[in-house]
């Protein structure tokens, strides 16, 4: 059964409420899907498994209903924004540390202490994404940081200082890949480092005791770092224990649809995590085969299709499908007998082809034990993700991408 629903479209819908504010990434679920997911679906679920949890959209979902959550993501500055987001912490001692940085950016800011002793970061290209007075403001912040002893703490205002980065960069903003804002804005772009830390702390700490009010139960969530194509030990997961399925996997290699990777690197690179340059090649698809045997009628259709018109092309799809049944297998592996799983997918166009990946991703499901039950279709009008980008990865290259979502939903038989 498929079919369109536009109550599924939650046009005018807040999608910003509790932590989900906390920090913007590409291609977020909307709180309001993983919502209504989890309310038709969650009957006796103890346990939701999202395995690509990014930043953790329906791990803070689950977690207000009382349902324990696992996430994994091979992005840290993903999973360190979905821990921060399903995490307690003591707003007392928060608001000592707000005033203690309060007080200590305002004698920076207005020159009563001194700031020149710091020691700047010193990774490739700093100096092309960042003015020096911006390196040097968000290097007192990053020791401010460091300094923190409470680890959770820690965490919370690193999330804050990731986007404060992000903002005061010199990345063109409302672009995932790292674009330069043309020459002549540089010179009058002189952001305020300080401010901008401070006010995202203030809407995080608001968000966090919405979350904290509302939660009121002792729901864990882990949160791991995990390649999902890989099997998955049961020291992370134990087989056949998971309840519930609510994810949104990637529409496509990083490459060609979103670059994770790319998006997050110079908050990951501040964060001092290695490889931040890496992980784009990391993700589904990121390794290039020349075929593979799939279970999918259609899929082998498609494929065909775009070899036809471009051989490379076709290579990164194979390359993505196969990352996808692998990780498909691995979900199957430690899911309950009558466990739902569903997944919020794009249909992506290659060489003017349509990738029905919601059909392959029933099929998948399928040959894994389980049956299909009903395929959603929904518009999206808020998505963070923008109706064109640029599959050719060239700047300025624009195509129209997706502007529907398909929540595939399959019971376990097995
Ligand atoms: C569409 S995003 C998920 C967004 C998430 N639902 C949210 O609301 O923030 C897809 C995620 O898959 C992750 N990913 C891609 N390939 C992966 C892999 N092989 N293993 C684990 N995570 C992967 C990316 O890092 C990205 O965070």
């Amino acid at each position: 059964m498929k079919y369109s629903d536009t109550k599924w479209d939650f046009k005018q819908a807040d999608t910003k409420e509790f932590t989900h504010c906390f920090h913007s990434y590409p291609a977020m679920m909307i709180p309001q899907i993983a919502r209504k997911l989890i309310k038709s679906y969650s009957k006796n679920v103890k346990l939701l498994f999202d395995p690509y949890c990014g930043t953790g959209t329906s791990l803070v979902e689950a977690n207000l209903k009382n349902i324990d959550g696992i996430g994994t993501d091979l992005n840290p500055l993903a999973r360190l924004i979905a821990k921060v987001k399903t995490t307690p912490i003591n707003i007392q001692t928060l608001d000592l540390y707000l005033k203690d940085f309060n007080d200590k950016s305002f004698a920076i800011r207005f020159g009563i202490a001194t700031k020149d002793e710091i020691k700047l970061p010193d990774f490739k290209n700093i100096d092309f994404w960042f003015a020096k007075n911006t390196q040097k403001y968000l290097a007192i912040i990053k020791d401010y940081i460091n300094n923190i002893e409470d680890i959770n703490l820690q965490d919370f205002f690193r999330v804050a200082f990731s986007e404060t980065v992000r903002d005061c960069s010199f990345t063109k903003k409302g672009e995932f890949k790292l674009v330069r804002i043309p020459l002549k804005k540089l010179q009058s772009f002189k952001p305020d480092v300080f401010g901008i830390m401070i006010s995202k702390l203030l809407r995080n700490k608001k968000g966090l005791i919405e979350f904290m009010n509302s939660k009121n139960n002792g729901a864990n969530t882990n949160i791991y770092s995990f390649n999902s194509t890989y099997s998955i030990p049961q020291s992370i997961i134990p087989e056949k224990s998971v309840d519930l399925v609510i994810t949104s996997p990637p529409y496509g290699d990083s490459r060609t649809t979103v670059a994770y990777g790319q998006f997050s690197r110079l908050a990951n690179q501040w964060l001092d995590y290695d490889d931040a340059s890496q992980i784009d090649n990391n993700l589904m698809g990121g390794k290039k085969l020349n075929n593979y045997d799939f279970d999918s009628k259609i899929l082998i259709e498609t494929i065909s299709k775009i070899q036809n018109k471009d051989n490379k092309r076709a290579k990164d799809v194979i390359s993505f499908f196969a990352d996808y049944y692998k990780s498909i297998s691995n979900v199957s592996s430690v899911t309950k007998k009558g466990a739902y799983i569903c997944y919020v997918v794009g249909n992506r166009t290659v060489k003017d082809t349509k990738i029905p990946t919601d059909i392959i991703t029933k099929d998948f499901f399928e040959s894994n034990g389980f049956k299909h039950k009903k395929t959603i279709i929904r518009n999206i009008p808020n998505k963070r993700m923008p109706s064109k980008n640029s599959p050719s990865n060239q700047v300025g290259k624009k195509s129209s991408t997706i502007k529907n979502e398909y929540i595939v939903i399959c019971q376990k038989q097995i």
